[in-house]
């Protein structure tokens, strides 16, 4: 008995051995394993043989038994992984499929927009340059003779960072960088991102501004007429109507405001216009004195203007959108518009 028992675990891993795939494993679980397999055969005769000969060959059945079960289930795993492995080294490459497309955006209004009047000022010789938008109050404020306490101050909400730093509430401060470090000729305009805790309509606590600055021998109000005229025919069309009207800014002596003829009604009167046909667009002014002091400038020697406008407001006319918070949602259906 105990001699059959060991000719079937040889014979058994024999063939356990030349099984080259799951269905022939299979077969022999089934051939030696199963409930007519030759083991349990063999242990059904157990109650035929003497019971001093009992636990040995039971026990030495029950370690075959065992013995087989892992070695198949073993085999079974190796088949599994190696015929993953082979799946993989044989896959092809497909080149014929389609590729996957990877889905692009476009250029947001607001960067179109700015770009747009940097390109248009670039012509008339205008450089670009950038200032901080975490700026001390004395560029935001200050240098620009917006004094402590002064009431122009209430002009314009602040974010403050710490008590002499401010997010910049306007492009200007730039201005003041600029002529710190440079002599005139200056003809700089300065694009970026400005911050007042507003919220509404036509406000967002942050929104882009474009500064321009030129500084020069001679120059006149006439050429500040003459840029921003050239300028905002480039913007909204040749048949653009302007008005400068008189106005007030610190920096600035004397100030102008900037409309144009309401885009919507032609200057009839409507809703977007508050019935008044006309539409603000910019700030502008001949550089105040007081600012060529502040940064070591000879008053008597040159003169300039500036100007600062905001990119919503010229975006939003230009494209007929109500609502300046939708520039900022990032809603797709709005932003594939452009
Ligand atoms: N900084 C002003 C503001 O944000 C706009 C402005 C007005 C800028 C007149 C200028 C200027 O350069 O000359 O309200």
């Amino acid at each position: 008995m105990k001699e059959a028992l060991e000719q079937l675990r040889k014979k058994a891993q024999d063939e356990l051995g030349a099984a080259s795939n799951k269905d022939e494993i299979q077969a022999l679980r089934t051939k030696y394993l199963g409930r007519k397999g030759e083991l349990t055969q063999i242990l059904r005769k157990l109650k035929d043989i003497s019971p001093e000969e009992r636990p040995v060959i039971g026990q030495l059945s029950n370690v075959i038994k065992e013995s087989l079960q892992a070695q198949i289930e073993e085999r079974l795993q190796h088949i599994d992984v190696a015929s993953r492995d082979e799946a993989l080294t044989e896959e092809k490459i497909d080149v014929t499929l389609p590729g996957r497309a990877t889905p692009y955006g476009t250029t947001h209004p607001i960067t179109a927009v700015s770009r747009e009047i940097c390109d248009i000022l670039s012509v008339l010789g205008f450089s670009v340059v950038e200032g901080p938008e975490v700026e001390y109050d004395y560029y935001n404020f200050e240098a620009l003779n917006i004094p402590k306490d002064h009431p122009a101050r209430d002009m314009q909400d602040t974010f403050y960072v710490e008590d002499d730093v401010v997010l910049r509430t306007h492009t200007s401060p730039v201005q003041i960088r600029v002529m710190e470090k440079m002599k005139p000729p200056v003809r700089i305009i300065c694009p970026g991102k400005v911050y007042r805790p507003d919220s509404d309509v036509s406000h967002t606590p942050m929104f882009h501004q474009i500064e321009g600055l030129l500084v020069d021998k001679g120059i006149t109000f006439g050429d500040l007429k003459g840029t921003l005229t050239y300028f905002l025919v480039q913007v909204f069309g040749k048949n653009t109507v302007l008005r400068f009207r008189p106005s007030f800014f610190p920096f600035t002596e004397p100030s102008a405001e900037v409309d144009i003829q309401c885009v919507m009604c032609r200057g009839e009167g409507c809703r977007v216009c508050g019935q008044s046909g006309w539409l603000e667009i910019l700030g502008s002014g001949m550089v105040d004195p007081e600012l060529y002091k502040t940064v070591g400038y000879d008053s008597e020697q040159i003169s300039g203007f500036a100007f600062g406008l905001g990119v919503e407001r010229i975006a939003m006319l230009k494209y007929g959108i109500s609502d300046i918070r939708l520039f900022y949602e990032g809603d797709q259906r709005f932003l594939r518009q452009f």
